[in-house]
């Protein structure tokens, strides 16, 4: 019987428990913004667990010290336990609350966002659409202007402003390591600072209700030591460097010229130029596709550019399944492989 106990005591602590760990925990935060909430988290639940405790050791004793029958005691008084009522149910709740109440407003008062300025530019503006996030990098003149989608990286160490857009519904950018959660409004952009002190891969979240693939509308902040960033997005700034030496590869550039694909995606240095879909001058360096659902490879590509309406319904990709043979399916993916 000990041992059910145990094992029943085992199981509830790891069921628990597992609401702490996953790429979307808030209560480890990596940036200054995250740590202040997950400290505000931490506190919270141990205020809480506090009062579970206390209520539940009330009623053990209580239960422990019953004594015969109701027929055995007075009657209560009007004013037996006042004071329980008085101090349990009303001034201690009235200044925890109060004093949590408080400290929330100054957490959300240190949160480093502001309004737009007319004049100064952010360093990324991410747009939000249904359903990925495209992370645009501003340069020093438009042609040095990049598109990341779904993968946003900065460097470490210092705030990275960015301002955040949204192309047709509410959104909401929530990166829980490194951020509360700031609503991308039509019409109104706003900005935020990010900062990560430690290099790392950030799991984030679209937050706000936003249509059939709210679910599927992930992203992730990768966070660089600045000369790797620097590194980085110098790489980014480049055209497409496919290597069309390989026959499978070059037949997929024509391929991919020739189908419906530069209608909506932009690759650099080719006639590609669309911007309904992710630009995909390097689509082949990113870990993962399709608003971060999937991860990157060959026959993820495969599946996605063949049934996209089958895995993410709703999607403004179609599935190519009919446009393509076996042959050009190899080919495209091939290609899109070897845009690193
Ligand atoms: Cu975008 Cu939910």
């Amino acid at each position: 019987m000990k041992l059910a106990w145990r094992h029943a005591a085992s199981m509830l602590a790891a069921v628990m428990l597992a609401g702490c760990t996953g790429p979307l925990n808030f209560m480890h935060g990596v940036g200054p913004d995250a740590r202040d909430t997950a400290w505000f988290g931490w506190l919270v639940s141990g205020i809480f667990c506090l009062a579970a405790v206390a209520v539940w050791a009330l009623l053990i004793v209580i239960v422990r010290r019953r004594r015969g029958s109701f027929a055995s005691h007075e009657p209560l008084g009007r004013h037996d336990g006042r004071a329980w009522i008085v101090v349990g149910g009303v001034l201690l709740p009235v200044a925890v609350f109060g004093t949590l109440y408080v400290l929330m407003f100054d957490i959300l008062n240190d949160a480093p966002h502001h309004a737009l300025q007319a004049d100064d530019q952010p360093e990324i503006r991410i747009v939000g659409q249904q359903w990925w996030f495209d992370a645009h990098y501003l340069g020093e003149s438009p042609v040095m202007d990049v598109h990341v989608p779904t993968e946003i990286h900065i460097p470490t160490g210092r705030p990275v402003e960015i301002e955040l857009q949204t192309r047709d519904v509410i959104h909401s950018f929530w990166v829980p390591k490194l951020h509360g959660k700031i609503d991308l409004v039509p019409g109104m952009p706003n900005r935020v600072f990010l900062r990560a002190d430690e290099p790392g891969r950030y799991a984030g979240q679209c937050s706000e209700f936003c249509g059939l693939q709210h679910a599927h509308m992930r992203f992730a902040v990768i966070a660089q030591p600045p000369d790797d960033y620097a590194a980085w997005l110098a790489h980014q700034r480049s055209g497409a460097e496919s290597n069309l030496t390989d026959a499978t590869a070059a037949h997929g550039s024509e391929v991919f010229q020739a189908a419906a694909c530069p209608l909506c995606h932009t690759v650099r240095g080719t006639p590609a130029r669309g911007s309904i879909g992710p630009d995909l001058t390097h689509v082949g360096s990113r870990q993962r596709i399709a608003g971060g659902m999937l991860d990157n490879n060959a026959s993820t590509l495969a599946a996605w550019i063949v049934n996209a309406q089958g895995l993410k319904p709703g999607a403004q990709m179609p599935s190519l399944r009919e446009a393509l043979t076996p042959q050009e399916l190899q080919a495209l993916v091939a290609y899109l492989q070897s845009l690193q």
